[in-house]
């Protein structure tokens, strides 16, 4: 008989856990090497990509919640204190809730420039807000101020996550990779 294993996330939000990482790290490296946004800045270029790779962030993100909504996570382990589980979940809800709202921000803003916003380049996106208006203006502050603070709840997450891998060793940081579960022969 096989061991009794810790419960783990199942592959669909494997994949889309480090889907968005991936595009998250991308989206940052292309924010601080695009050239500044000005007034007559035109969104060619990096500017260009990073405005197609943050509206892929938001639509997986949008996919990944409502898959959410419908599978539960799997239960933590019964050894974590339930200060620490509240802190967890907050933290997976405020990262949602940023991964949803920081790209909303920059679209609005990009809207209010009157940019053309597409994905992949291709598919157009309907404006989020009027060209010249003041709130897509401010939006853009906003924008920038609130991808700080998501990076910043982005490294509390991983120092979490390697706080859980070398120093309480509890297999939570097993529960999001990959399983390698033997294959059960017929014989034994
Ligand atoms: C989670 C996704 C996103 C992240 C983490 C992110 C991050 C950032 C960061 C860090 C900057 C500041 C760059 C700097 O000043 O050095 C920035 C600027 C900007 N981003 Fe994003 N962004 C995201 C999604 C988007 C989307 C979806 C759009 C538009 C469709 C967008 C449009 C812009 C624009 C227009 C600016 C310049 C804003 C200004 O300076 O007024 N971003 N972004
Ligand atoms: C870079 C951007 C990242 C974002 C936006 C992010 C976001 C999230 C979210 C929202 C969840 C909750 C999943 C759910 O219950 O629906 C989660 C879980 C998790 N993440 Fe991340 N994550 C990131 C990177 C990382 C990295 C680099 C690691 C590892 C070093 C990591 C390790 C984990 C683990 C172990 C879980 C499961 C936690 C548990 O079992 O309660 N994440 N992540």
């Amino acid at each position: 008989m096989q061991p009794a294993r810790a419960p783990v996330y199942d592959a669909t939000a494997r994949l889309f856990h480090w889907a968005t990482a991936a595009l998250l790290l991308i989206q940052y490296v292309l924010a601080w090497t695009m050239p500044d946004v000005h007034r007559d800045t035109k969104p060619i270029g990096l500017i260009a990509w990073h405005l197609g790779v943050g509206v892929a962030i938001f639509l997986l993100v949008l996919v990944r919640l409502l898959w959410r909504s419908v599978h539960a996570a799997p239960p933590e382990p019964a050894s974590l204190p339930p200060a620490l589980r509240a802190l967890a979940r907050y933290t997976h809800w405020l990262l949602y809730l940023l991964l949803i709202a920081v790209p909303l921000m920059g679209w609005a803003n990009a809207s209010s420039r009157d940019w053309a916003v597409t994905l992949f380049a291709a598919i157009p996106m309907p404006p989020l807000s009027p060209a010249g208006s003041s709130v897509g203006h401010a939006l853009g502050d906003w924008h920038r101020v609130f991808a700080w603070v998501l990076l910043a709840l982005v490294g509390m997450h991983v120092a979490a996550a390697l706080f859980h891998q070398f120093v309480l060793r509890d297999g939570t940081l097993g529960r999001m990779l990959p399983t390698h579960r033997k294959a059960a022969s017929p014989e034994q």
